[in-house]
């Protein structure tokens, strides 16, 4: 059987962004990565059941630094016993896009499992040595965005994070004097333009987003997305466990 071989980069739609870029930590992570990649396929083709090895730093460590980053409890609490959703489907293969495919949206309903799978995201870049400070915020939400002050200290680190997730975005309040909106389509123009790795999870579907944030911050993510990433729907049902009262 003739098996497509896909040597350029130009053909493989699935260059992961760790492999091409200069940063350390980022190529340490892909590194372990593509050794869980070979310990698969040596399993499969041995006909054993793929047991993962756990590497680098343990779950505890990640779920340690992940609260540093930012993430809030409530869904790190999520991150036993996952199963596959389509969100983390999508977070995974974000991993593997090029830099150029710096943004993902993850749009839906109340309990699609969109911040979860934005924590999935983080939990698999956690560094495998552990990073030696893990000072930096990489967890924000819309409302916390809209209430930093475009000069403070916490923009500039929007700005320049390596990683960046925005939690429900488009909740927010805005003034009407779009102060938001502009600080938001700079943050935006400056993580779009360096290749700055970010995930969006809202509520709005993509014409209310697209209404809401403008043509300028619609069109950078779009350019990004024929490199990976994308405006993802999610119509799955919530995976909330409602509490029935009677
Ligand atoms: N991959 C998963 N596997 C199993 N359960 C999950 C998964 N993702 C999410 N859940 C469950 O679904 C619930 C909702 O998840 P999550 O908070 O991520 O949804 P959301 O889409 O961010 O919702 P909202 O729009 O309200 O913010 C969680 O309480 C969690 O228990
Ligand atoms: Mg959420």
């Amino acid at each position: 059987m003739e098996t497509k071989q896909q040597d350029s980069e130009e053909e493989n739609p699935f260059l992961d962004y760790r492999e091409d870029t200069a940063d350390e930590w980022m190529r340490a992570v892909y590194r372990m990565y593509t050794r869980q990649k070979q310990r698969e396929a040596a399993d499969a083709a041995e006909g054993r059941e793929f047991c993962p090895v756990e590497e680098g730093i343990s779950a505890g460590g990640r779920i340690a630094c992940l609260k540093s980053w930012g993430v809030p409890e409530r869904i790190l609490k999520n991150l036993e016993g996952l199963n596959e959703t389509k969100a983390v489907k999508y977070v995974r293969e974000f991993n593997l896009s090029p830099r150029e495919g710096w943004c993902l949206v993850l749009s839906g309903g109340k309990g699609t499992g969109k911040s979860t799978a934005a924590a999935v995201w983080l939990y698999e870049n956690v560094p495998p040595e552990g990073a030696p400070t893990y000072q930096t915020r990489y967890w924000w939400n819309g409302t916390k965005v809209a209430r930093t002050n475009g000069y403070a200290k916490d923009y500039e680190r929007m700005i320049q994070s390596k990683l960046m997730v925005i939690d429900d975005l488009g909740v927010e309040y805005q003034d009407k004097n779009g102060n938001f909106q502009q600080r938001l389509d700079e943050l935006i123009d400056e993580r779009y333009s360096n290749f700055k790795k970010t995930i969006i999870t809202t509520n709005l579907n993509a014409e209310a987003f697209k209404d809401r944030y403008g043509e300028r911050v619609a069109d950078r993510m779009r350019e990004g997305f024929a490199w990976g990433g994308g405006f993802m729907e999610l119509s799955d049902d919530s995976m909330r466990k409602v509490r029935k009262v009677r």
